[in-house]
Protein backbone atom coordinates (compact mmCIF):
# COMPACT_ATOMS: atom_id res chain seq x y z
CA UNK A 1 0.00 0.00 0.00
CA UNK A 2 1.48 3.46 -0.93
CA UNK A 3 2.11 4.90 2.17
CA UNK A 4 0.08 8.06 3.77
CA UNK A 5 2.20 11.16 4.77
CA UNK A 6 0.94 13.95 7.28
CA UNK A 7 2.28 15.81 10.17
CA UNK A 8 3.11 14.45 13.56
CA UNK A 9 0.52 15.50 16.46
CA UNK A 10 1.32 14.37 20.31
CA UNK A 11 -0.74 11.64 19.48
CA UNK A 12 2.01 9.75 17.56
CA UNK A 13 4.44 10.11 20.42
CA UNK A 14 4.58 6.86 21.62
CA UNK A 15 4.22 4.82 18.19
CA UNK A 16 7.03 7.20 17.05
CA UNK A 17 9.62 7.00 19.95
CA UNK A 18 8.86 2.97 19.56
CA UNK A 19 9.62 3.56 15.63
CA UNK A 20 13.05 5.22 16.71
CA UNK A 21 14.23 2.90 19.21
CA UNK A 22 13.65 -0.02 17.01
CA UNK A 23 15.50 1.99 14.49
CA UNK A 24 18.57 2.16 16.50
CA UNK A 25 18.03 6.20 16.34
CA UNK A 26 17.36 6.77 20.13
CA UNK A 27 20.46 7.56 21.66
CA UNK A 28 21.25 8.24 25.70
CA UNK A 29 22.10 11.44 25.59
CA UNK A 30 19.16 12.64 23.83
CA UNK A 31 15.38 12.15 25.33
CA UNK A 32 13.28 11.38 22.34
CA UNK A 33 9.82 12.15 24.07
CA UNK A 34 11.65 15.71 24.62
CA UNK A 35 12.88 16.07 21.30
CA UNK A 36 8.91 15.73 19.78
CA UNK A 37 7.68 18.03 22.48
CA UNK A 38 10.27 20.48 21.16
CA UNK A 39 9.37 20.06 17.82
CA UNK A 40 5.51 20.29 17.85
CA UNK A 41 6.64 23.70 19.55
CA UNK A 42 8.75 25.05 16.28
CA UNK A 43 7.72 24.20 12.81
CA UNK A 44 5.28 21.22 13.53
CA UNK A 45 4.22 21.49 10.04
CA UNK A 46 7.77 19.74 9.12
CA UNK A 47 7.39 16.80 11.53
CA UNK A 48 5.91 13.98 9.19
CA UNK A 49 4.92 10.77 9.47
CA UNK A 50 4.76 7.40 6.79
CA UNK A 51 1.23 5.85 7.27
CA UNK A 52 0.65 2.68 6.05
CA UNK A 53 -2.87 0.70 6.78
CA UNK A 54 -3.56 2.95 9.54
CA UNK A 55 0.21 1.98 11.28
CA UNK A 56 2.76 4.77 11.66
CA UNK A 57 5.40 2.86 9.47
CA UNK A 58 7.92 6.21 8.77
CA UNK A 59 9.40 9.19 10.25
CA UNK A 60 11.44 12.65 8.96
CA UNK A 61 12.06 15.78 11.57
CA UNK A 62 12.83 18.50 9.10
CA UNK A 63 14.04 21.90 9.70
CA UNK A 64 15.10 25.48 7.90
CA UNK A 65 17.09 27.27 9.70
CA UNK A 66 16.54 30.47 6.91
CA UNK A 67 20.12 29.33 5.37
CA UNK A 68 19.92 25.45 5.26
CA UNK A 69 16.90 22.60 5.84
CA UNK A 70 17.73 19.85 7.77
CA UNK A 71 16.44 16.28 8.41
CA UNK A 72 16.44 14.62 11.49
CA UNK A 73 14.84 11.15 12.59
CA UNK A 74 14.28 9.45 9.10
CA UNK A 75 13.62 5.87 10.20
CA UNK A 76 11.29 3.56 8.05
CA UNK A 77 9.96 0.75 10.03
CA UNK A 78 12.17 -2.55 9.55
CA UNK A 79 9.06 -4.51 8.27
CA UNK A 80 8.83 -1.73 5.71
CA UNK A 81 11.90 -0.96 4.39
CA UNK A 82 12.76 -1.11 0.27
CA UNK A 83 9.61 -0.26 -0.13
CA UNK A 84 10.44 3.82 -1.13
CA UNK A 85 9.08 4.88 2.29
CA UNK A 86 13.01 6.30 2.73
CA UNK A 87 13.13 7.44 -0.61
CA UNK A 88 9.61 9.34 -0.47
CA UNK A 89 9.91 10.75 3.18
CA UNK A 90 13.19 12.16 1.71
CA UNK A 91 11.56 13.61 -1.29
CA UNK A 92 8.62 15.41 0.76
CA UNK A 93 11.26 16.69 2.74
CA UNK A 94 12.88 18.39 -0.20
CA UNK A 95 9.73 20.06 -1.83
CA UNK A 96 8.69 20.95 1.54
CA UNK A 97 11.95 23.04 1.65
CA UNK A 98 12.43 24.19 -2.18
CA UNK A 99 8.73 25.52 -1.57
CA UNK A 100 10.22 27.20 1.20
CA UNK A 101 13.15 28.80 -0.69
CA UNK A 102 15.92 26.61 1.36
CA UNK A 103 18.89 26.15 -0.96
CA UNK A 104 20.39 23.56 0.37
CA UNK A 105 19.63 20.45 2.76
CA UNK A 106 22.35 19.04 5.34
CA UNK A 107 22.05 15.76 7.18
CA UNK A 108 24.35 14.21 9.75
CA UNK A 109 24.97 10.46 9.50
CA UNK A 110 26.32 9.16 13.30
CA UNK A 111 30.06 7.59 12.78
CA UNK A 112 28.01 4.23 14.34
CA UNK A 113 25.75 4.42 11.28
CA UNK A 114 28.00 4.98 7.82
CA UNK A 115 25.84 2.28 6.25
CA UNK A 116 22.68 4.17 6.04
CA UNK A 117 25.30 6.48 3.44
CA UNK A 118 24.81 4.21 0.48
CA UNK A 119 21.25 5.38 0.79
CA UNK A 120 21.35 8.72 1.03
CA UNK A 121 23.69 8.51 -1.86
CA UNK A 122 21.26 6.28 -4.09
CA UNK A 123 19.14 9.44 -3.13
CA UNK A 124 22.00 12.13 -4.76
CA UNK A 125 23.91 13.15 -1.40
CA UNK A 126 27.23 13.35 -1.42
CA UNK A 127 29.90 13.67 0.81
CA UNK A 128 30.26 17.59 1.79
CA UNK A 129 33.76 17.01 3.58
CA UNK A 130 33.30 18.81 6.46
CA UNK A 131 33.24 17.99 10.10
CA UNK A 132 30.73 18.53 12.30
CA UNK A 133 31.03 19.87 15.86
CA UNK A 134 27.89 20.52 18.58
CA UNK A 135 27.86 21.98 21.93
CA UNK A 136 25.01 20.40 24.33
CA UNK A 137 23.21 24.09 25.70
CA UNK A 138 20.19 22.04 27.30
CA UNK A 139 21.30 18.78 28.82
CA UNK A 140 17.89 16.48 28.36
CA UNK A 141 19.62 14.08 31.57
CA UNK A 142 19.32 15.12 35.25
CA UNK A 143 23.04 15.28 36.32
CA UNK A 144 24.38 12.01 37.46
CA UNK A 145 23.59 11.33 40.86
CA UNK A 146 26.51 12.49 43.29
CA UNK A 147 29.17 9.81 44.37
CA UNK A 148 27.68 7.99 47.82
CA UNK A 149 29.70 8.93 50.71
C1 LIG B 1 17.68 4.42 5.86
C2 LIG B 1 16.21 4.06 5.79
C3 LIG B 1 15.39 5.26 6.22
C4 LIG B 1 15.88 3.72 4.32
O1 LIG B 1 14.49 3.54 4.20
P1 LIG B 1 13.82 2.58 3.08
O2 LIG B 1 12.38 2.87 3.06
O3 LIG B 1 14.22 1.19 3.33
O4 LIG B 1 14.53 3.10 1.76
P2 LIG B 1 13.90 3.04 0.27
O5 LIG B 1 13.16 1.75 0.11
O6 LIG B 1 13.14 4.28 0.00
O7 LIG B 1 15.22 3.01 -0.61
C5 LIG B 1 15.56 4.04 -1.54
C6 LIG B 1 16.75 3.57 -2.33
O8 LIG B 1 17.89 3.41 -1.47
C7 LIG B 1 18.36 2.07 -1.52
N1 LIG B 1 18.74 1.70 -0.16
C8 LIG B 1 17.94 1.67 0.94
N2 LIG B 1 18.67 1.31 2.02
C9 LIG B 1 19.92 1.11 1.58
C10 LIG B 1 21.13 0.74 2.21
N3 LIG B 1 21.21 0.49 3.53
N4 LIG B 1 22.26 0.65 1.45
C11 LIG B 1 22.22 0.89 0.12
N5 LIG B 1 21.09 1.26 -0.54
C12 LIG B 1 19.97 1.37 0.19
C13 LIG B 1 17.20 1.24 -2.02
O9 LIG B 1 17.64 0.08 -2.66
C14 LIG B 1 16.53 2.21 -2.97
O10 LIG B 1 17.21 2.22 -4.21
P3 LIG B 1 16.45 2.52 -5.61
O11 LIG B 1 15.10 3.11 -5.29
O12 LIG B 1 17.34 3.50 -6.27
O13 LIG B 1 16.37 1.20 -6.24
C15 LIG B 1 15.90 2.81 6.66
O14 LIG B 1 16.79 1.79 6.33
C16 LIG B 1 16.01 3.06 8.16
O15 LIG B 1 15.05 3.48 8.80
N6 LIG B 1 17.20 2.79 8.74
C17 LIG B 1 17.38 2.92 10.21
C18 LIG B 1 17.35 4.36 10.67
C19 LIG B 1 18.44 5.22 10.05
O16 LIG B 1 19.59 4.82 9.96
N7 LIG B 1 18.06 6.44 9.63
C20 LIG B 1 18.98 7.40 9.06
C21 LIG B 1 19.65 8.20 10.12
S1 LIG B 1 20.88 9.31 9.43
Amino acid sequence: MRPFRRDATGDDTEPVVALWRAAGLVVPWNDPYLDIERKLEVQPELFLVGEADGRIVATAMIGYDGHRGWVNYLAVDASSRGDGYGRLLMAEAERLLVERGCPKLNLQVRSTNSDVIAFYERLGYTDDRVSSLGKRLIPDLPPASPPLE
